[in-house]
């Protein structure tokens, strides 16, 4: 059996705080975060869980936990202040330190160069729906890589782009907060370029040890009933969800259907002759960030086949059954259905589980700030089962890591949501293992 990694997760802007500290200049959330009504609470990161300011502490908690693995992501806008020009030594030391300090408690680091926190000035500029993003994204992605490259193995470029492009650039419920349907495709297509720019350029200068990838999210989507309405909303569904991202870094090319349903919307990715081929270029390991699988409808809750603006409904219908703190449903069978279809569509590409948890209510029952999270403790139970299960009929996965460490800045729903296994007092910063941390930490052992 090959070696399989357990890990906990968290990302820069969700843990750090210190939004101003040491050169660090403002990313689209922190421009977010101060438009009314944006963010449940009125929340924001300037503080979070202190992380930046806490750090050695952090690692020793990641230690006591028996992990061997942190999955952390690196503040482009702490690195290079802006967007872009010349790096900042007091931003990139902080990552510096922390590689030291994991190394040195025997935890491997892993890297994630962008999950979300894109500097504000290249929003300005246009964001990602501008395709000199993705150029800007490879030349900030080799300021980290030639600090960190000689101990640290494992590099992810993006985390799900579908959140960045679908819900930055068209819902408008993450930031930027934009909702241009067109704008979010451009999105896509320069998120993958900058990933297969970055990704080409951190080889050009790598050794045979160090691994690339990308963590898309990705789920199940299923027909809500056997109708050719709901069974065409699943095709579309997966097609934005899935094959839009996996189709064109693996194969090279975008979905016939998927480009099919964009020009019947007078709409396009904007490829430029080379470009699938910088997306394609290979790479070691799929990240999978998995919640939960959805059911999808053809029809509106009237019947219509076309919405408002006449484009057909693809309208997400939750299955039955229990959910989590996010209205999520708990579907670990359907995990394990995601996990052999990627095995089977996308042959020959290791699989790492760089996500997987949930927010439940949680209740503090004594003074020393436990929490008794059984809901929790399950949840991970049956996911960890389900990626057993995929990992016994023949899928190739190397690793599982808990969302999240611990409680933190859950984008638009603020610190209401805690996804930790570790709670966080935020009034104290007093961290205190949960239930289910101690469950993963003995289930690790066994
Ligand atoms: C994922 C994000 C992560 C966290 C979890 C709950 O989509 O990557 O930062 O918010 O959801």
């Amino acid at each position: 059996m090959k070696p399989f990694k357990w890990g906990v997760a968290t990302s820069s802007y969700q843990i750090e705080g210190a939004v101003a500290e040491d050169g660090r200049t403002p990313s689209i959330w922190d421009t977010f975060c101060q438009v009314p009504g944006a963010v449940a609470g009125g929340d924001n990161g300037d503080v979070a869980c202190d992380h930046y300011h806490r750090m050695p502490e952090d690692v020793a908690l990641i230690k006591s936990l028996g992990v061997d693995t942190y999955r952390f992501s690196v503040a482009w806008p702490r690195v290079q202040p802006g967007g872009t020009g010349p790096v900042n030594p007091a931003g990139l030391a902080f990552y510096d330190r922390l590689t030291d300090e994991l190394l040195a408690s025997g935890i491997d680091p892993w890297v994630t160069l962008y999950h979300w926190d894109l500097p504000q000035e290249l929003e300005d500029a246009g964001g990602w729906p501008n395709r000199d993003t993705a150029y800007r994204f490879a030349d900030y992605a080799m300021l980290v890589f030639d600090k960190l490259s000689d101990r640290v193995t494992n590099w992810t470029t993006l985390n799900e782009p579908w959140c960045s492009a679908w819900l930055g650039y068209h819902v408008g419920v993450h930031a930027p907060g934009r909702q241009d349907h067109d704008a979010s495709i451009a999105a896509v297509h320069h998120l993958l370029l900058g990933h297969g720019l970055a990704t080409q350029r951190m080889k050009a200068a790598a050794t045979p040890d160090h691994s690339f990838g990308i963590t898309l999210n990705m789920g199940t989507a299923d027909p809500a009933t056997d109708s050719e309405a709901d069974r065409e909303a699943a095709r579309r569904a997966d097609g934005m969800g899935l094959r839009i991202y996996l189709d064109p870094l693996r194969k090279g090319t975008y979905p016939r259907d998927m480009v099919d349903d964009l020009a019947a919307r007078g709409t396009a990715f904007p490829v430029q002759d080379g470009d699938l081929a910088i997306i394609s270029t290979p790479f070691e390991v799929l990240g999978v960030n998995f919640y939960f699988g959805q059911d999808f409808s053809g029809t509106d809750e009237h019947g219509a086949l076309l919405d408002a603006a006449g484009h057909p409904v693809v309208r997400d219908v939750k299955p039955a059954g229990p959910r989590t703190a996010m209205g999520w449903p708990i579907t670990p069978d359907r995990f394990t259905r995601l996990l052999l279809r990627l095995h089977r569509d996308y042959p020959g590409l290791p699989l790492v589980i760089t996500e997987n948890g949930a927010a439940f209510d949680d209740t503090v029952i004594d003074e020393t700030g436990f929490v008794t999270d059984d809901d929790r403790t399950a949840y991970l139970s049956e996911h960890i089962a389900a990626v057993l299960a995929a990992r016994d009929q023949g899928a190739d996965i190397r690793g599982y890591f808990a969302w999240s460490l611990m409680d933190n800045f859950e984008w638009a729903e603020g610190y209401a949501k805690r996804f930790g296994i570790v709670h966080v007092d935020y009034k104290t910063q007093k961290r205190t293992p949960k239930q289910s941390a101690l469950w993963f930490r003995d289930m690790i052992t066994r």
